[in-house]
């Protein structure tokens, strides 16, 4: 049977590197080789070990590198692990995120079960440290995180942790308080969205619409101030949906409308949000049918609801004042004698109809029914996130997720959570001449644009639906996944989103 997801636990206290006895303790270096005190009382203890690596240019300090340094009796760890910072002028929160990340990755490896982090020390001046305290935990969740609940344990070797504490020293007590409250907010966002990336990993035998509305209705049974309502087929059909039920009939395993409701104590200004994302279990392409080489990643065809599902997850335990819908279209897109066909015209729940011209253009199909869905709940504001369009990818690579939006303050917004976040986005178009190109010549819509500007007349076909509201769709179909030999840790989903939501949504609550 399959073994449990490592857990991970970080916490900040006045902890002393030398005296504190861990499997490992990491310690930051910046590329100029200027060891900071932790680095030089290590270095000291261990006989100028840690220098000896640096001057043998074993380990220069650069960004995403790490070396280990053995212990011995008087520095209390087993391993020190030197983790590279790269250029100093180059800092951002995010250099201490993907330090952490790495820091924990080799802990993993390395099979500990504690680990100490002294990665903050000469940062510059005015860093925030809640920022920070938040910044390396949700590194440390990242890192420490893998995929291999189906793999058997001699694979994964003895001894691979089931649990990780990742204890941040600081020698100020102030400090040490600042750093917590930030950590307690990247202990919340690292689970929600490694909560994700497991059930984005999962395969699409495993994963169908109907198991991902019992895994959405169990969350918010577990999870206090959430709600769950699943649409089956037949009540989707009931409403009128037609694009959600079109995608998913020629599956063996029907659509479901799956929506989660967060309900604050006080909603201040009244407002709602709705999140709303694409959860096609598996992506065939349908009657289009895809080609066969890499077809298996379509079991990815989900993150973008499962990101919202993340999302809502983490929302739920940080509590804003707002109103937040989470909306998950789900269905899987199969061939077969039940399937939609090319040149169906469907009639969508917004009454709008779309003539269907490539049954592989299915996620705005679903998702135009999930956004009036949400416009049908009283949304204000409504943000979508799919990996929509192979487009997307050819324009922005794995690096950034496309943001389009008819609302420069959500641009703003969404642009501004993604520069806290660390979550990398680009503002992309889709005004009046790329929506020309989806009109149909016998009904209100067609599925797909030309050959140019895949990513924009998708994104302007989903606009829409989103008129009277205030809208911005995120296109992640190439920040989805990570095949494992580019980047550290665990191949597969990088569950972006979850934080991208989570912060946008905070930061909503906090606009006066
Ligand atoms: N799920 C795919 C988009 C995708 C492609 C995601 C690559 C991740 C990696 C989507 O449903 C799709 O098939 N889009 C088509 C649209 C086309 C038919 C207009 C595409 O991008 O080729
Ligand atoms: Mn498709
Ligand atoms: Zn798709």
């Amino acid at each position: 049977m399959s073994q449990e997801i490592i857990k991970i636990n970080v916490t900040a206290g006045k902890i002393d590197v030398l005296t504190s006895p861990a499997d490992i303790v990491a310690v930051a270096v910046y590329s100029d080789g200027k060891g900071g005190e932790v680095f030089t009382r290590l270095d000291k203890a261990l006989q100028g070990a840690l220098s000896q690596v640096r001057s043998l240019g074993d380990f220069k300090g650069e960004a995403n590198t790490t070396s280990v340094v053995y212990g011995n009796a008087a520095t209390c760890a087993r391993r020190i692990v030197m983790v590279g910072l790269g250029d100093r002028k180059k800092f951002t929160l995010d250099t201490l995120r993907q330090a952490a990340g790495r820091a924990a990755s080799r802990a993993v490896d390395l099979k500990g079960k504690k680990a100490v982090f002294s990665l903050h020390e000469d940062l510059p001046k005015r860093t925030d440290m809640a920022q920070v305290g938040q910044a390396l935990a949700e590194g440390a969740h990242f890192g420490a995180y893998r995929y291999d609940e189906y793999v058997g344990k001699s694979k994964t070797g003895d001894g691979r942790p089931a649990a990780i504490q990742v204890a941040i020293a600081e020698s100020d007590v102030a400090q040490t308080r600042q750093l917590n409250q930030g950590v307690k907010t990247g202990n919340l966002l690292g689970e929600a969205q490694n909560f994700a990336r497991t059930i984005m990993n999962r395969p699409a035998n495993v994963v169908n619409p109907a198991s991902l509305a019992a895994a959405a209705k169990k969350l918010a049974a577990q999870t206090p101030g959430l709600t769950c309502s699943v649409m089956d087929e037949k009540q989707i059909r009931a409403k009128g949906m037609g694009g959600l039920l079109a995608v998913g009939q020629g599956s063996a395993t029907p659509a479901r409308l799956i929506v989660l409701k967060y309900t604050p104590k006080t909603n201040v200004r009244k407002q709602t949000i709705g999140l709303v994302g694409k959860a096609v279990t598996f992506d065939s392409g349908g009657i289009s049918i895809k080609p066969s080489q890499g077809m298996q990643d379509m079991k990815f065809d989900k993150s973008g609801g499962v990101a919202v599902l993340g999302a809502m997850k983490a929302i739920a335990a940080m509590k804003p004042a707002v109103q937040v819908y989470g909306i998950i279209p789900s269905a899987e897109n199969m061939p077969g004698g039940m399937s939609y066909r090319p040149g169906d015209i469907i009639r969508t729940y917004s009454g709008k109809t779309v003539e269907i011209q490539n049954t592989d253009a299915e996620g705005r199909m679903i998702l135009c029914d999930a956004i009036h869905h949400a416009v049908t709940l009283k949304c204000d504001v409504v943000v979508d996130v799919a990996t929509l369009t192979g487009a997307c990818v050819v324009a922005l690579g794995e690096w950034r997720a496309g943001l389009m939006s008819h609302s420069d303050r959500l641009v703003a917004q969404i642009k501004a959570a993604s520069e806290a976040c660390g979550e990398n986005i680009w503002h992309l178009p889709c005004g009046e001449e790329y929506l020309d190109l989806m009109k149909s010549k016998i009904a209100d819509l067609k599925n797909i644009g030309g050959k140019w500007a895949g990513a924009s007349t998708a994104a302007a076909f989903l606009g829409e639906f989103a008129r009277d509201v205030e809208w911005a769709h995120l296109d992640i179909a190439g920040v989805g996944m990570v095949d494992g030999s580019t980047k550290f840790g665990s191949p597969g989903s990088i569950g972006f989103g979850v934080r991208l939501l989570t912060t946008f949504v905070m930061n909503e609550s906090k606009v006066k």
